[in-house]
């Protein structure tokens, strides 16, 4: 198929992304050239992290963040922000700092206004707390919760609608695709958020298909469907599919993987409340699974190191077409 997967995904109303680092997009022409020809929207992997760009208390480093800004905004594309509050890429001085609840409600309050009100008009939507939740669905401990308490996450939200009202805010998390008690738990949680009017607009389901292939695709569908209800946008952000979940031939273990790839781009082509699908990189060369804790992978992209594009790269195109918002 000749047509970009972009283009498609123009025509379509479909934002189709993929998260982009710093290196490879200063020193890879390749990695470039696809990236603006197949992509209309990035999110920055790590260079928008607390830990890159406030690494000393309120001194600000945005040059990583504002390279791939720059880039987007060349080539059209439009931005997720990602991401203010996460358990993890917390620096130093905030982990050792033994604060008090004030200290560090001020502290995350000043982090939040000085990094959206930089980005602010230039970015789409902000994964304002990321991973607050257990996979039982009680509150993760972090700095965060176990100094600020709960409501840590819903102060997130606020101060970084007071910053950029424009934005939309997103909640974002994994293992959250299918009805477990996560997810119901964090359903629970943001209806009640919702209820409180706290400026949330989205859920973004992460889809890391790494260490477990058990994603019931009619589950899925069914936490679109419950969280549209509330009026929220429902997002894949972060899809990756690892090849080793399965057993077999190379080939077999590829088929599966794209199995996976297409059921979950068709049950997002299926709800409208989702608008866009990100992959968590698209070339195995940068792939941040090779080197994760855990369960690891040469191979979860949808090119390979070559930039040779995988079976599943022409497939994702028919889903966009044939499935209409
Ligand atoms: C990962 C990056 O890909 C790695 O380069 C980094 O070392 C750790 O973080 N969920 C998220 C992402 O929300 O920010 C994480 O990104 C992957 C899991």
């Amino acid at each position: 198929m000749k047509q970009t997967l972009r283009n498609l995904a123009e025509q379509n109303q479909l934002y189709m992304g993929t998260c982009v680092s710093y290196d490879p997009l200063v020193q890879d022409t390749f990695y470039r050239e696809i990236l603006a020809r197949e992509f209309n929207i990035l999110t920055p992997e790590n260079a928008m992290k607390f830990q890159w760009t406030e690494p000393e208390q309120n001194k600000f480093n945005f040059k990583e963040a504002d390279k791939l800004v720059e880039f987007a905004v060349q080539n059209k594309m439009k931005i997720r922000g990602h991401t203010l509050v996460w358990h993890q890429a917390v620096p130093p001085w905030v982990k050792n700092g033994k604060f008090t609840k004030k200290e560090l409600m001020e502290i995350l309050h000043n982090h939040i206004r000085k990094l959206v009100q930089h980005y602010k008009g230039r970015i789409y939507c902000w994964d304002v707390v990321n991973e607050a939740f257990e996979t039982d669905g009680s509150f993760r401990h972090s700095l965060w919760y176990d100094t600020i308490g709960p409501d840590y996450i819903e102060m997130a939200f606020q101060w970084a609608h007071e910053a950029d009202p424009d934005a939309l805010l997103f909640y974002n998390d994994y293992d959250t695709e299918n009805l477990n008690p996560k997810s119901d738990a964090i359903y629970s949680y943001l209806k009640k958020l919702k209820e409180k009017d706290i400026p949330i607009d989205g859920i973004g389901f992460q889809c890391h298909i790494l260490d477990n292939p058990d994603i019931r695709l009619n589950e899925l569908d069914a936490n679109f469907k419950r969280f549209a209800g509330l009026g929220f946008q429902t997002d894949i952000t972060e899809i990756d599919v690892s090849i080793q979940l399965s057993e077999g031939t190379l080939e077999k273990k590829i088929k599966k993987q794209s199995e996976l790839y297409a059921g979950i781009l068709k049950v997002c082509r299926e709800n409208t409340s989702c608008k866009m699908f990100v992959l968590w990189g698209f070339t195995d060369k940068y792939t941040w699974v090779r080197y994760r804790k855990g369960h690891q992978d040469d191979l979860p992209c949808i090119f390979d190191e070559q930039y040779q594009p995988k079976p599943i790269f022409n497939e994702l195109k028919k889903i966009i077409i044939k499935n209409p918002p």
